[in-house]
């Protein structure tokens, strides 16, 4: 087989590339490892900045969205029994929307699928071929056959553990990690969010998130050890949690109910600097992971396929390797910022381990001074709904 960009990974990123190229009327062939029931069985991010819900929108893809997406203005923060509230649209113009990542996805399979747009799932053994050539190819198995596409270019955007970003040798390859001391305890309930907006909260016993996706679905989150596993929690040890950490007049209004879906993820920052290798170009997650405080991980994923999107262009249209020349240094350049506000939230919200009483001092003292200080909600409104592309 033979197509313009082979895309490995058939998530959000992927998705997007492909559907967004389809429209410029460039091919491409997607390579999923899993089904697409267990892609959209993930339950992932929630929180869409402008920009994404302009691509989805350049993608064809966004009636849903708009129809059953929630506009969010502000969040709350809460710490200990004290809680205030950053206005996104006062300080960055903007709001975000609230609208889950299996909803983008299942809206990204429906727009490929009804242009006949080629995703092989289920497939095995991927290997990246002649990548510094200017023939570069992919093999892989599907159901017991061998398969090879010839293409121009390959996207990897398989996520943190794809086997893209482990093709680019480790000699050439530039990364940074930081690994965070504890993981979220995440769980789905059909039941009212506790509040119309998101609540942070910092507690003496570690962080808690709440969220949403609609009228009757919460998603609530837990800082837990980084050594617990889901079934070492009960829904009734879950709910117990979440109450002592959040204010008294929150507790009042939060309905609890059993949970459908509870799953840990860890928390980390990490940046393979080199996002683009030869003819193959790294987005998303394979490229950069987050901690999930603030909501970036999704959002993040989104302005690499933006800026690999813009740049494919060019090339298709006059030959220009203009914007692919500079897509890692102009992606980076944001995701070093990005990078920069989750830490930061991260640091501000949870309970560390080593935390000694003066950190927490610090804390309450930084959580104080956001809530006081309009120069500081407008630095963290304007990284909440995104940074300009
Ligand atoms: P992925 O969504 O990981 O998609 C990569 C795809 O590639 C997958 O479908 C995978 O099956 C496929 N793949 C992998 N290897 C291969 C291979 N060798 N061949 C073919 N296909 C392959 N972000 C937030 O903002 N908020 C959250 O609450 C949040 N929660 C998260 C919870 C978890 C458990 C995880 C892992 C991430 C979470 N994130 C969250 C981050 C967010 O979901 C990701 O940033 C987003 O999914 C990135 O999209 P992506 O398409 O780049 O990668
Ligand atoms: C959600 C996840 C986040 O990491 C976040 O900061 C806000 C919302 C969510 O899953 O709804």
């Amino acid at each position: 087989m033979k197509t313009q960009v082979c895309i490995i990974g058939g998530g959000p990123s992927g998705l997007l590339l492909s559907q967004l190229l389809h429209t410029r009327g460039i091919d491409s062939i997607v390579l999923e490892r899993k089904t697409k029931q267990y892609v959209l069985s993930r339950i992932r991010a929630g929180v869409l900045e402008q920009g994404l819900v302009d691509l989805m929108e350049q993608a064809g893809c966004a009636d849903r969205l708009h129809a059953e997406g929630f506009v969010h203005d502000g969040t709350l923060i809460s710490y200990g029994q004290e809680m205030f509230r950053v206005d996104f649209t006062e300080h960055a113009g903007r709001p975000v929307v609230v609208y889950g990542q299996t909803e983008v996805t299942a809206d990204l399979y429906a727009a490929r699928e009804a242009a006949g747009g080629a995703i092989e799932f289920e497939v095995e053994d991927v290997e990246l071929h002649d990548l510094d050539t200017d023939a570069p190819y992919v093999t892989y198995r599907v159901h017991g056959d061998d398969r090879r596409i010839d293409c121009d270019f390959v996207a990897g955007c398989d996520g943190f553990h794809g086997v893209s970003r482990k093709t680019i040798p480790t000699k050439d390859r530039k990364e940074f990690e930081k690994v965070y001391p504890f993981g979220w305890l995440g769980i789905l309930s059909e039941t009212p969010p506790v509040n119309d907006e998101l609540i942070y909260a910092n507690s003496p016993s570690g962080f808690a998130l709440c969220s949403m996706r609609n009228d009757n679905l919460s998603r609530y989150y837990i800082q837990v050890s980084m050594y617990d596993s889901p079934e070492d929690w009960s829904d009734a040890q879950f709910w117990a949690e979440l109450k002592r950490r959040l204010p008294a007049d929150q507790v009042g209004n939060l309905v609890t109910g059993p949970s459908i879906e509870k799953s840990i993820a860890p928390l980390r920052s990490f940046v393979c600097e080199t996002m683009r290798w030869h003819r193959l170009f790294l987005c998303g997650d394979a490229a950069h992971i987050v901690p999930p405080t603030g909501a970036k991980g999704l959002n993040s994923a989104a302005s690499d396929v933006h800026y690999l999107f813009e740049a494919l262009c060019d090339f298709y249209k006059g030959g220009s390797t203009a914007r692919i020349d500079a897509y890692a240094q102009t992606a980076l350049a944001r995701i070093w910022k990005v990078s920069r506000f989750s830490w930061w939230m991260s640091s501000l919200l949870h309970r560390f381990p080593e935390q000694s009483e003066f950190d927490s001092r610090m804390q309450i003292a930084e959580l104080e001074f956001l809530r006081s200080n309009r120069a500081a909600q407008a630095a963290m409104a304007q990284n909440y709904v995104g940074l300009p592309y």
